[in-house]
């Protein structure tokens, strides 16, 4: 049976790359982006695009009902650092946003469903070093809380329905082809904009701030195998844990300095992102990701680094 594969918030930093690797996997026209806004040119460009805002369950169904995907990846939700601006409106759309879908994935007889958890379903009291998949979760964010609710929404529409639905607890994830939109591990890409343009950068995380962290390739790549995995592998109906690299804002600009030598760093004093980082593992304990589907990262903080010097460089004209 050919795929149909609908991508729900296509135009997001995920989202952008990822359209672009279903495509080339599957067919352009096998995957329909969709986004609440206007499509991006990549993805406009390279096959269907269609309107959706997850909080619009009529206009959902519609969607579902035209294309009858095989495949849905929710991808639409606010960040850990807007969110604590919009609480209200951050628990509604990450929440009702993948109720809707989840329902209308059994109603449409979906074959499976991927949504992203994160880093944030972690709270101050779960253990901060190789974190582990099951411990204490006591996440103090908005965005936390509402991908730890919505974990066990997908467990459970798993253990109730049969809904084959995937998920990974991303880590803070890099990458220079779509702007990052409202995390707290942001900084780990502005830097790379501000020392190509400037040279310098102020950053909103304290110098020993260490945080889980992937390069978008790695990133597409695990969400690509999870989803091909045969369903008796998924062991987990809740979230995976999964790890690329951990490293702090100092050991990062110590990188760039590699390569750029003139480049420099400042902390900001005050800022309130801070106070969620540290509420977040360090490291990240994703053993069962690689038992049950062979999960490897490729890049570490070296590779990284080059790879977004030279291909921001590229993009940027510099
Ligand atoms: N990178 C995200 C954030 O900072 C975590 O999932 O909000």
């Amino acid at each position: 049976m050919s795929e149909k594969i609908l991508v729900i918030g296509a135009n997001g930093q995920i989202g952008t790359e990822l359209v672009t690797a279903l495509r080339n996997q599957y067919g352009a026209e096998q995957v329909i982006a969709s986004d609440i806004n206007n499509p991006a040119y990549a993805i406009r460009n390279s096959g269907p695009f269609e309107f959706a805002n997850v909080l619009d369950k009529e206009n959902l169904h519609h969607l579902f009902h035209k294309h009858q995907p095989t495949q849905v990846y929710l991808l639409a939700a606010i960040l850990s650092a807007t969110g604590e601006q919009k609480p209200k409106l951050a628990w509604d759309l990450n929440m009702n946003g993948l109720i809707h879908v989840l329902d209308l994935a059994v109603e449409f007889g979906t074959a499976k469903v991927f949504w992203p958890s994160s880093i944030a379903v972690f709270g101050p009291n779960s253990p901060k070093q190789n974190t582990p998949q099951y411990c204490i979760m006591d996440p103090n964010t908005v965005y936390g809380f509402s991908k730890l609710a919505g974990e066990r929404w997908c467990e459970y529409y798993h253990a109730k329905h049969g809904l084959d639905v995937r998920s990974i607890r991303y880590p803070g994830i890099i990458s220079w082809k779509a702007a990052p939109g409202g995390g707290t591990t942001d900084y780990a890409i502005h830097i790379f904009y501000e020392a190509l343009k400037t040279g310098t950068y102020q950053s909103f995380l304290s110098a020993n701030t260490m945080l889980p962290m992937m390069y978008m390739y790695d990133a597409i790549r695990a969400t690509l195998s999870l989803m091909e995995a045969p369903a008796e592998n998924i062991s987990i109906r809740s979230s995976y844990n999964l790890a690329g690299m951990s490293f702090t804002p100092a050991q990062l600009a110590e990188q760039i300095k590699q390569q750029m030598p003139d480049f420099s760093i400042s902390y900001a004093d005050h800022d309130p992102r801070q106070a969620i980082a540290d509420s977040w593992p360090q490291s990240i304990d994703d053993s069962q990701a690689k038992t049950d589907w062979n999960w490897q990262p490729e890049y570490d903080l070296k590779r990284l680094t080059e790879e977004m010097l030279k291909n921001l460089k590229n993009s940027l004209n510099l």
